[in-house]
């Protein structure tokens, strides 16, 4: 197996250091929360898989912005404005921010990281569990032609067909859903309790759902994001298929900007061998082969 070259890491260019109004938010489901800031640069220049450090200004408990995926961005009256978050409650900084209401500020910084990129595919497979689904939408929408991210520069080929797996423990961890019909994504659910969809893990959904015609190698591309042995379980279903898949890695995240190294995971080098790599700036995106889970 030929492995991809190791990624290197992305400069930020366009990340902005600011102070966001709270525009919008609401409970959606268990546990889980949506957030819409007011950051014109940000929505501007965030493509999907990309994230912001977000911090309550003025506090020092919790210290250190945490990491939260942009779900998606919209336009106000005169460009891009608002970028949207969806987050469950947590620790710290979660719990804190479910106090804030319209009008209330955070600090931002982002966009950061290599999200995903636009190489072709004919179907694109997001595999969301859990909360992962909050690095997907973007990208089922900017393949179905519904909305373009960043640059002019950014120019992916559409996809003909979108089919989104989303797993969780049960129905009531779902949040949203609504937003994948709407972009025209084929929506598959398992639940551990079969309390929504198939009954079981989204790797059990996946192997039901292509055990009658297995997507055609070359044209599929899979995007994954959840817990990590399921994006592993994820990473080896593509593998074993021969299918592309990228995962975007959730580690925890002090600085988000390459500096302190608390977000290193194992990337293997091509030659046999592996290295930490910096999943802030070298990742959240990775193409699954060359992690070292
Ligand atoms: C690139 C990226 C994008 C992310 N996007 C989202 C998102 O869109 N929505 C969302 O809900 N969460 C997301 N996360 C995870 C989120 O950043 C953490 O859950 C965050 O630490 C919560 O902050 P907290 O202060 O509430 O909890 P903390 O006090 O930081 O953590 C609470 C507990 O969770 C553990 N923990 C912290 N971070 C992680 C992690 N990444 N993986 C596993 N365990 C962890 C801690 O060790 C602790 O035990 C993302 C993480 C990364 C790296
Ligand atoms: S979070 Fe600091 S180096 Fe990645």
């Amino acid at each position: 197996m030929t492995l991809p070259a190791a990624p290197t890491a992305c400069h930020a260019d366009h990340a902005e250091y600011l102070r966001a109004a709270i525009v919008a938010h609401a409970r959606v489901a268990e546990n889980t929360w949506r957030l819409r800031l007011d950051c014109p640069a940000l929505a501007a220049a965030a493509t999907p898989g990309q994230f912001a450090m977000l911090r309550i200004p003025d506090r020092s408990d919790p210290l250190l912005a945490r990491p939260l995926a942009v779900y998606d961005t919209f336009a106000g009256s005169s460009g891009p404005r608002y970028a949207d978050f969806m987050y469950v409650v947590h620790g710290k900084f979660t719990t804190a921010l479910t106090a804030l209401g319209p009008g209330d500020e955070l600090v931002a910084w982002g966009p950061l990281g290599n999200g995903f990129g636009t190489e072709p595919a004919d179907h694109v497979v997001l595999v969301a569990g859990g909360i992962g689904q909050t690095a997907l939408l973007a990208l089922g929408r900017e393949r179905l032609g519904l909305a373009r991210y960043g640059t002019a520069a950014r120019t992916p080929p559409p996809a003909r067909r979108v089919t989104f797996c989303w797993g969780a423990r049960h129905a009531g961890m779902f949040a949203d859903v609504e937003d994948f019909r709407a972009a025209g994504c084929d929506v598959h659910l398992a639940t551990l309790d079969g309390s929504a969809g198939v009954r079981g893990t989204v790797v059990d959904l996946l192997d039901g759902l292509f055990a009658a015609g297995l997507p055609e190698p070359h044209a599929t591309r899979v995007a994954c994001c959840g817990p990590e042995p399921m994006m592993a379980a994820v990473g080896r279903w593509a593998e074993a298929r021969g299918l592309a898949c990228d995962v975007s890695l959730e580690a925890p995240m002090a600085c988000g900007v390459g500096i302190c190294f608390t977000c290193v995971a194992k990337v293997r080098d091509g030659h046999g061998g592996w290295d930490y790599r910096r999943t802030c700036i070298e990742g959240p995106v990775f193409d699954s082969r060359l992690i070292e889970w």
